[in-house]
């Protein structure tokens, strides 16, 4: 376990997750702003590249098992991405679809913040959102994130969410 939230906890993911992060991964709402809805195939990637992001960086995005079920119900966590040719460190999120609107997202990445803050050292922490994605902007702004610009990232209209370290958030 990495993290414990409230009604969350939040560990790495595996192979055995694939069942359950595909229904999170293969719905075509939850997926509108990605090119397509994931199949099983890219669902298995997606936990390979998260397993050796913990190897390389000691953090990618980890699993969320609602403590109530037992579930994995979604995704939540750290990654690294270039942005206009600076590493920085992005806090994604992903939540299975008939779970939305109750603050789980919310709950996740305000937990990931504080990780990265104080456990991991950060001074900054983004968010990169699809204008029109207005749930994940509003998790972000609950995240305490600021919007700071809007770009092309990876040839896509990008907002670019960020929140910096300070005493309160540290
Ligand atoms: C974005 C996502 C993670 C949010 O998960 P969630 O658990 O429902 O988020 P929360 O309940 O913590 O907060 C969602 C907020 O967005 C608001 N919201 C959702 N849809 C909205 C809409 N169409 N218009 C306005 N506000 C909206 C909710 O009301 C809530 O805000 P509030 O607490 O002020 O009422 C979820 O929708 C998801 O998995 N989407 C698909 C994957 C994705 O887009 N990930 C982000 C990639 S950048």
């Amino acid at each position: 376990m990495v993290l414990e939230t409230k009604r969350l906890i939040l560990r790495e993911m595996a192979f055995y997750d694939v069942d359950d992060l595909f229904e999170v991964l293969s719905d075509p709402e939850a997926m509108q702003f990605y090119p397509q809805p994931f199949d099983r195939q890219m669902t298995q990637t997606w936990i390979e590249r998260n397993v050796q992001r913990y190897t390389q960086h000691g953090f990618g995005l980890w699993a969320l098992i609602l403590k109530q079920t037992g579930k994995l119900i979604g995704d939540c966590g750290l990654i690294m991405q270039e942005v206009d040719g600076v590493d920085e460190i992005e806090i994604g999120y992903h939540i299975r679809c008939d779970l939305w609107g109750k603050g789980l997202a919310t709950e996740a990445a305000q937990a990931c913040r504080d990780y990265g803050f104080s456990q991991l050292g950060f001074d900054k922490l983004i968010s990169l959102i699809n204008p029109a994605n207005i749930a994940s902007r509003r998790v972000a702004e609950k995240n305490g994130m600021t919007l700071i610009k809007e770009i092309e990232w990876r040839d896509k209209p990008t907002c670019v969410y960020a929140i910096e370290r300070s005493d309160s958030t540290a």
